[in-house]
C-alpha cells in the first residue's frame, strides 16, 4: 500500500520565538491572507484563517460566534455520540481503505484502526511516552496509544458526554491510569507548555473556528522534538489564479456546515503555512481521499438499516441534520472539493547556543 501524494514541503531551523509563543499571541500577523472577518460560525466564501491573528478581528461578536459554535458542537455530539459507538464503535473517524477495494460492512471497524496505524506510520512515530489527543471523541485513539506504545494519554473533548463515556471505556478496560479525558477547549488547552511528545488531532480541527490559534495550541503543548499529527477535512488547494472557491463550492461547504457544526474551511496549503510560521520541521503533507472513499457509503448504508434507522430518529434532530448531509459530504469528494488531508511535522530541538542564550550565558 502506498501513500497517495506524500509531500515533504519543507525543513526549518529552529527559531527560539516559536518556542516561547507560548500562548497565542494575538499580535502576530497570520501568515495566510485574512479574507474576510468571522461574524457567524457558518462558512463563507473562501478558507480564510479568519480570525486568526489580526487584533483587529479580535470582536465581541466573533467571542459569541465561537460561544455559539461550541454549544453547538459539544450538543451534537452529546446526542449523536451514543448512536454513533452503538453503531460504528469507539472511532468517530474514517476508515483508510485501499483506493478502489471492495469492502463489507465488518472491515470498517478495522479501517478505522487501520487508519490510526497509517497515520502514525506516515508520521514516522514508533514510539510516544504522553500524548494529548485533541477533540479525543469516546477516546478510542488515547485508548489505542496506551495500549500500543504504554503512552499516558490526555483527551480533551467539547462535550460532556464523551468525556465521560470516555473515561468509563478506560476504566472497564483498566486503562484509568494511563489515561484521561475531560472537557476542555482545543483553542484553550489546560496543559502547560511542551507536555506531550505526541500531539494527536484525529478529525476535529475542522471544527476549529481559528486555525491559527488551533495550530499555535498544538505546538505550544509540543515537547522539543515532538510530532504533532493533524488528519482533518480540507477544501482543494486554490489555484494560483484563485483567491477563492467557486459560488457552488461554497454553497455545498455551507450546508456540511450547518449539519455537522462546522466554521470556515481552509486548505492543505494554509495549514502548511500556518506551521511553516512556527518554524517547524519535517512538514509533510498527503491526501489520502481516496483511501477513505468508501467510508461515507457505508455510513449511509448503516443509517438505512431499521436499526440504524429508528435510533437515528431516536437520538434528536442533531443528529438528524447531520445524517441528512452525508451525501454532500460524497458529492464533495467526488467533485474534488473535499480532500481528507494529513499533515504531520516536528517541533524542533532546542539548539544548544539558543539554550546557551537563554540562560543567559550567552
Ligand atoms: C469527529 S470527532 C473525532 C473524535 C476522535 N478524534 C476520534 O477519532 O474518534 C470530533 C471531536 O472534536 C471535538 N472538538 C471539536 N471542537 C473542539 C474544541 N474546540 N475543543 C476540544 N474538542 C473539540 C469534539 O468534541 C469531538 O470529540
Amino acid at each position: 500500500m502506498s501513500f497517495t501524494a506524500a509531500t515533504p514541503i519543507h525543513t526549518s531551523s529552529y527559531a527560539p520565538s516559536s518556542l516561547h509563543s507560548n500562548r497565542f499571541d494575538p499580535t502576530i500577523q497570520s501568515p495566510i491572507p485574512l479574507r474576510r472577518s468571522f461574524s457567524s460560525f457558518t462558512p463563507r466564501r473562501t478558507s480564510p484563517l479568519l480570525a486568526a491573528a489580526a487584533t483587529t478581528t479580535k470582536t465581541v461578536p466573533d467571542q459569541m460566534d465561537s460561544d455559539r459554535l461550541q454549544k453547538g458542537i459539544a450538543e451534537f455530539y452529546d446526542e449523536s455520540s451514543g448512536l454513533w459507538e452503538s453503531v460504528w464503535g469507539e472511532h468517530m473517524h474514517h476508515g483508510f481503505y485501499d483506493p478502489d477495494s471492495s469492502v463489507s460492512l465488518s472491515d470498517h471497524r478495522a479501517a478505522q484502526i487501520r487508519m490510526i496505524d497509517e497515520t502514525l506510520r506516515f508520521a514516522g512515530v514508533e514510539a510516544a511516552m504522553a500524548a494529548v489527543d485533541v477533540g479525543c471523541g469516546i477516546g478510542g485513539s488515547s485508548r489505542y496509544l496506551a495500549r500500543k506504545f504504554g503512552a499516558k494519554c490526555r483527551g480533551i473533548t467539547l462535550s460532556p458526554v464523551q468525556a465521560k463515556r470516555a473515561q468509563a471505556i478506560a476504566a472497564a478496560e483498566g486503562l484509568s491510569d494511563k489515561v484521561s479525558f475531560e472537557v476542555a477547549d482545543a483553542l484553550n488547552q489546560p496543559f502547560s507548555d511542551g507536555e506531550f511528545d505526541l500531539v494527536w488531532s484525529m478529525e476535529s480541527g475542522e471544527h476549529m473556528p481559528d486555525k491559527s490559534k488551533f495550530v499555535s495550541e498544538l505546538v505550544r503543548v509540543a515537547a522539543p522534538g515532538a510530532t504533532i499529527i493533524i488528519v482533518t477535512w480540507c477544501h482543494r488547494d486554490l489555484g494560483p489564479s484563485e483567491d477563492s472557491l467557486q459560488p457552488w463550492e461554497d454553497k455545498l461547504l455551507q450546508k456540511i456546515c450547518d449539519g455537522f457544526y462546522l466554521p470556515a474551511w481552509c486548505s492543505t496549503a494554509d495549514y502548511v503555512k500556518l506551521l511553516e510560521s512556527h518554524n517547524l520541521q519535517d512538514i509533510k503533507t498527503a491526501d489520502w481521499s481516496q483511501n477513505v472513499a468508501p467510508f461515507w457509503p457505508a455510513v449511509i448504508r448503516s443509517a438505512l438499516t431499521w436499526k440504524g434507522f429508528t435510533s437515528l430518529l431516536r437520538s434528536g434532530w442533531k443528529t438528524i441534520k447531520g445524517a441528512l448531509v452525508m451525501p454532500l459530504m460524497i458529492e464533495g469528494f467526488n467533485k474534488d472539493l473535499i480532500k481528507f488531508a494529513i499533515i504531520t511535522c516536528r517541533k524542533p530541538h532546542m539548539k544548544l547556543h539558543t539554550a546557551k542564550y537563554q540562560k543567559g550565558v550567552l
